[in-house]
């Protein structure tokens, strides 16, 4: 991987990352067409990273698909599919790697307030994954809105030179945000997962300069247990550091987790200013 990137470097080329955990759809897809625009090559990583997933959660049935993921993956001219095993992402065993925390304000809260932990794993995974293929830009997406900040973050932390780019989350036709995790749904648990995204971007419609923010939050987090989902959080947040707004003001984002029957689903999105 190290020499075929080299030499691309040394021929001039800009190099453009995209990791992924695999099990490709359209939204990954879509980071790696956007990633072409940003690069002469584009390296689209697949790892399903051991240190990211909390006890108990699904690190052991999250679905692996490398051969419909190559496919996919070449027939959108992406140039290299890097698939590490965790020994060459992990040398030293999971165990005694050397591991980075993320920057505390930003990955304390939200995702991270949930799921203890997870960010630290993020950014171990997503750090070795720059130093292996040292990227000019990498793109991630909005769909993991708070992952894209803390991986902004790391980027310009550590001096890594990257340009990280956000892509805007792909959905289906009724608005569902694309994930591995839908696979999981069945079709009652399919419908009532359509009532995230319908009731993130209801209450953004109904925010009004001044409102105050809480009330907003309750509102729609009640819409979303009466629907039949369970609420870990929502979440209204201005969108360039997650801090907390009292008031509706320009510049807001709205974020929400849920669990549907067993399977933990997330989605945001930017609120009209
Ligand atoms: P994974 O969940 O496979 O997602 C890989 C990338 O695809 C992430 O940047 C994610 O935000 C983006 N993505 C997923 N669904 C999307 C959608 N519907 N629209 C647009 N982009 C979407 O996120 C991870 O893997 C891992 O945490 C990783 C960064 C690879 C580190 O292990």
């Amino acid at each position: 991987m190290q020499d075929v990137i080299t030499t691309w470097h040394q021929a001039g080329e800009r190099v453009a990352l995209v990791p992924t955990m695999g099990n490709l759809h359209e939204g990954h897809l879509a980071l790696v067409r956007e990633a072409q625009q940003h690069a002469d090559r584009v390296v689209a990583s697949i790892f399903v990273n051991p240190t990211q997933f909390g006890e108990g959660e699904d690190f052991e049935k999250y679905p692996r698909t490398p051969d419909e993921d190559i496919a996919g993956l070449e027939a959108e001219s992406c140039d290299v599919v890097f698939i590490p095993d965790t020994e060459q992402i992990y040398p030293f065993g999971v165990e005694q790697s050397v591991s980075l925390k993320a920057s505390p304000d930003l990955a304390a809260r939200l995702e991270g307030y949930n799921r203890p932990g997870h960010f630290d794993g993020v950014v171990s995974v997503v750090a070795r994954l720059f130093a292996i293929t040292r990227p000019d830009v990498a793109v991630f997406g909005e769909k993991d809105y708070q992952q894209l900040l803390v991986v902004r973050k790391l980027a310009d932390d550590l001096g890594f030179g990257i340009d990280v780019i956000g892509k805007e989350t792909i959905r289906d036709a009724a608005g569902l945000a694309l994930s591995s995790r839908n696979a999981y749904l069945d079709p009652l648990e399919l419908t009532l997962a359509r009532q995230l995204n319908k009731v993130l971007s209801e209450t953004g419609q109904n925010a009004r300069q001044g409102d105050v923010i809480k009330a907003h939050e309750m509102d729609a987090a009640e819409q979303l247990m009466s629907a039949g989902l369970k609420v870990d959080y929502v979440a209204i947040r201005r969108a360039d550091d997650l801090s907390v707004p009292e008031k509706f003001e320009g510049g807001l984002r709205i974020l929400a987790a849920v669990r549907c029957g067993e399977t933990r689903l997330i989605d945001n999105m930017p609120m009209p200013d």
